[in-house]
């Protein structure tokens, strides 16, 4: 993970923590931001599920005081023609899908501002921890602009339809204490340290698991989110079908019958 200019990223037990590092524009999605996670998931995507890699999990968050993600790079945004912001938005959409199929899991520890491609950034990790001075929005209509980043689709999932379109009409910021009773927050920390604390926590008791069962149950869930309920129990039954085909389920049962640890092969 060498070469990286806006992103920090420093392994720390099984997870990788991806500081977005560009203080001075409270850290909002550059073009060039944007390129690095490319490279960035591009990277995690040859991971796989070897039960020898020793990163578990990725953190996303953000550097500095005051902020996770500001949003898309407005002074970029408005030197750009529509087609050019086009390419932009798609480019971002890209690696949040990516990020979505990647197969680990990805937590978003919100630090500060989430607002815009920030939140959408938020969004496309699997859940999201908050400490009390985040906050949430997409301001996009104060500037006469709609999500780009995959806010429209996203937040009507984790929030209801409801919510997410008084949230994107109004452009209205929420502080962590709603977003953790709307439901886009799992849970919510006194402190930066204490959140990214958990985050590596909840990561490590994951890296106790199967590897292939971690990634076949984001995979699974992913692609059943745009389904309907008999479409979903389909996808799942095809999933927990796959499940039982991998060396990892017969260990697991059988360690489980023999009263032991299972000893994961990550296949
Ligand atoms: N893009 C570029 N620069 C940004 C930025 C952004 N999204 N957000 C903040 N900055 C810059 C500011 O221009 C400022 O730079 P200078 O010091 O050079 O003037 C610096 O960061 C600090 O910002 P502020 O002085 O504004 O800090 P503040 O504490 O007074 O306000 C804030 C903080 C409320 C987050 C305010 O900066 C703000 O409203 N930012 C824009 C948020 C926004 O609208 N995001 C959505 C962008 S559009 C989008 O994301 C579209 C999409 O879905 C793809």
């Amino acid at each position: 993970f060498g070469g990286f200019k806006h992103l920090v990223i420093e392994q720390d037990g099984a997870a990788l923590v991806v500081t977005v590092n560009r203080p001075e524009a409270l850290n909002a999605l550059s073009q060039s931001v944007v390129r690095e996670f490319e490279r960035l998931v591009t990277q995690l995507e040859m991971a796989g599920t070897d039960a020898k890699w020793p990163i578990r999990g990725v953190i996303i968050t953000g550097g500095g005081e005051k902020s996770f993600v500001a949003g898309a790079d407005i002074a970029e945004m408005n030197a750009m023609s529509p087609d050019q912001a086009l390419a932009y938005g798609q480019s971002m959409q890209d690696v949040t899908l990516r990020m979505e199929r990647l197969p680990l899991p990805v937590i978003a520890a919100v630090n500060g501002f989430a607002l815009g491609g920030g939140c959408e950034l938020a969004m496309a990790c699997d859940f999201i921890y908050a400490s009390e001075r985040a906050s949430f929005g997409q301001p996009e209509v104060n500037l006469g602009l709609v999500p780009g980043f995959g806010g429209s689709v996203r937040l009507q999932q984790r929030v209801g339809v409801g919510m997410a379109r008084e949230l994107i009409f109004t452009g209205r910021r929420i502080k962590a204490d709603e977003a953790l009773r709307i439901g886009l927050v799992n849970r919510l920390f006194g402190s930066v340290e204490a959140m990214l604390d958990a985050a590596k926590a909840t990561i490590a008791e994951i890296s106790e698991k199967s590897p292939t069962a971690i990634a076949n149950a984001k995979s699974a869930m992913h692609s059943m989110i745009h389904l309907s309920v008999e479409e979903g129990l389909a996808e799942e039954a095809r999933s927990f079908y796959q499940a039982f085909h991998t060396e990892d389920s017969v260990e697991g049962r059988t360690a489980f019958l023999e009263k032991r640890s299972p000893q994961w092969l990550g296949r």
